[in-house]
């Protein structure tokens, strides 16, 4: 299975796929395209001897011309599976429609709860007991995908927003490559906006 990596930051689940890569995860991470230059990412894969490219958007250019850019990066890696792995961009339902059912993401929140920003403090602020993380099958609306698989953690009253999602990072690392190797097996589909695992409903 051929897989890109989206990044814009550190790259710590970036770096947990690679080396789930490395082990049993049936998978090949061929490429690893940031839109930020100085991604720490960008370091990790190339201490992998892994291709990337950066795609750097112009000032003021418009989305779509920025997607259309971007497609044409991710269609050279000639992908089974894209990763968004801390991609923070917002992307196009053009793109996003034309890996429908190929492209992952995960999130830092147990999903439906605590889409977009600050998920950390937000579910501090909200006294939940437990947060977490979701991986998902990117849809056009923003986090709104079917999830695939959830990581729980407890939030203790002492926590602040660095050290829960601290917590979280570890439990990503854990679940990220899981479902790599369950693409790459060919155990996962989404039909009709649903994700099924093995044929059946998650
Ligand atoms: C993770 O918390 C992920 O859930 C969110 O962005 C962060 C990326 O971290 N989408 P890293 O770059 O993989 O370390």
């Amino acid at each position: 299975c051929r897989v890109v990596v989206l990044i814009s930051g550190s790259g710590s689940n970036l770096q947990a796929i690679i080396d789930g890569c490395d082990d049993n995860l049936n998978a090949d991470v061929v490429g690893v395209i940031s839109h930020k230059p100085d991604a720490y990412g960008l370091i990790r894969a190339h201490q992998s001897e892994i291709d990337t490219s950066c795609v750097i958007p112009y000032a003021n250019e418009a989305r779509s011309d920025y997607d259309a850019r971007l497609l044409k990066a991710i269609e050279k890696y000639q992908p089974d599976l894209v990763i968004l792995a801390g991609f923070m961009r917002i992307l196009t339902d053009e793109l996003v429609s034309h890996f429908l059912g190929k492209m992952i993401n995960i999130h830092p929140s147990l999903l439906p709860k605590y889409t977009g920003l600050h998920t950390h403090q937000r579910a501090i602020d909200s006294g939940d007991k437990e947060h977490g993380a979701s991986v998902h099958f990117v849809i056009p609306e923003l986090d709104a995908g079917p999830v695939i698989l959830q990581a729980k953690v407890p939030i203790y009253p002492e926590d602040n927003a660095e050290v829960l999602a601290e917590r979280v990072h570890e439990q990503e690392h854990a679940i990220y490559p899981l479902v790599v190797k369950w693409f790459s097996l060919g155990r996962l589909a989404m039909t009709d906006g649903k994700a099924y695992l093995d044929g059946e409903l998650i």
